[in-house]
């Protein structure tokens, strides 16, 4: 029996419930290992994966589903057991990021659009068949004095509908990810800027998603949070992140959305929290806001496993902790004190 796509994707943002971003594409986990003078080898990720995946206290209790890079769908643990099945034993949806990447727009040395449609139809098949419910197409957008061009826009987004009704028609929940940077060298600009490109963003967005006529409450989206540039020098309240984040989020997301789970972009572990906790704790919202982080999930973890096996049980806690809080605050409940108190 296949499963509906709409009760996936309640099942992706199940209360306290989040997404694990565990999709690093090869070159980017060379450089989470590099930073703890670990070698990226076929083992050495699949040692560090089935870590966080046999987690057991963080993944029952706190991550919804999990986003694999492809290499890491078809992984089997030490034991043979696939990895697909650990995240499956644990109640959560396995998912897997389908997109080839950003590439430049030609003409332009800033702007990328995201590759990947071609042989996407076939591509889904092989997914679903490996246990693959969700999927995940991030587009980039970067804020500069003359960026972003409408042209880059309407690309990132005209590709995202693309993928998502290719996903709808696989019976897999395409997770909607147009990400505009709030790092990176260019990231000048102030908090209100930030909220007029993701406004245009999203509203661009969902206008893209009707006219591929995809179902609604068979998605998640994925956003940035409005915040201020990483280099503008600008600081922002977490009430005043919160405040304009949710205000962005009303203008343009339709209440049909299940649910919104955000990527953490750069920002620190516990900001990204705190962030989240002061949405859900401030605001009534017609969709579950929630987490899809990468970084601030795993940031902890992979600081106390530092590659080595003796670790694990040590990186295992601090992922732990961290799933915890975020679980909390998708609820509206963490408290700072909380942090210390672990
Ligand atoms: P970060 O939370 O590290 O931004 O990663 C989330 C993600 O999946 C980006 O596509």
């Amino acid at each position: 029996m296949t499963e509906r796509l709409e009760d996936i994707a309640i099942a992706m943002t199940a209360e306290g419930q989040g997404i694990l971003a565990a999709d690093e594409s090869t070159g980017t986990i060379k450089k989470r290992f590099d930073s703890i003078n670990t070698e990226s080898t076929e083992d050495s990720r699949r040692d560090y994966r089935e870590m966080l995946f046999r987690s057991d206290e963080a993944m029952k209790n706190y991550i919804s589903g999990v986003i694999l890079f492809e290499e890491t769908l078809f992984q089997k643990a030490a034991d043979g057991t696939p990895l697909v099945d650990l995240i499956k034993a644990a109640g959560a949806v396995p998912g897997i990021k389908v997109d080839k990447g950003a590439k430049l727009i030609p003409g332009s040395e800033v702007e990328t659009v995201t590759e990947g449609l071609d042989g996407l139809r076939e591509r889904l098949v092989k997914y679903y068949e490996a246990g693959a419910r969700f999927a995940k197409w991030r587009a980039v957008i970067a804020i500069t004095e003359d960026t972003p061009s409408w042209n880059c826009v309407k690309a990132n987004t005209h590709a995202l509908a693309r993928y998502a009704a290719l996903c709808q028609e696989a019976g897999i929940v395409p997770i909607v990810e147009p990400e505009v940077l709030m790092d990176g060298p260019h990231s000048h600009h102030s908090i209100e800027r930030c909220y007029e490109v993701t406004e245009w963003v999203l509203k661009t967005q969902f206008s893209e998603l009707y006219d591929a006529g995809i179902n609604l409450e068979g998605m998640v989206l994925k956003p940035n949070m409005v915040v201020p540039g990483q280099k503008s020098g600008q600081k922002a309240s977490v009430e005043e992140v919160a405040e304009w984040t949710v205000r962005c989020l009303k203008n343009t997301v339709p209440s049909s959305v299940p649910g919104i789970a955000f990527l953490s972009g750069g920002q620190s572990d516990e900001v990204a929290t705190a962030h989240l906790s002061a949405m859900n704790a401030m605001y009534d919202m017609p969709w579950r806001l929630t987490y899809s982080y990468g970084r601030a999930l795993q940031h902890a973890a992979l600081m106390a496993w530092q590659g080595k096996a003796e670790n694990v049980a040590a990186a295992q806690r601090a992922f732990t902790h961290r799933a915890r809080m975020n679980g909390l605050a998708a609820q509206g409940a963490w408290k700072r004190e909380m942090e210390d108190a672990a």
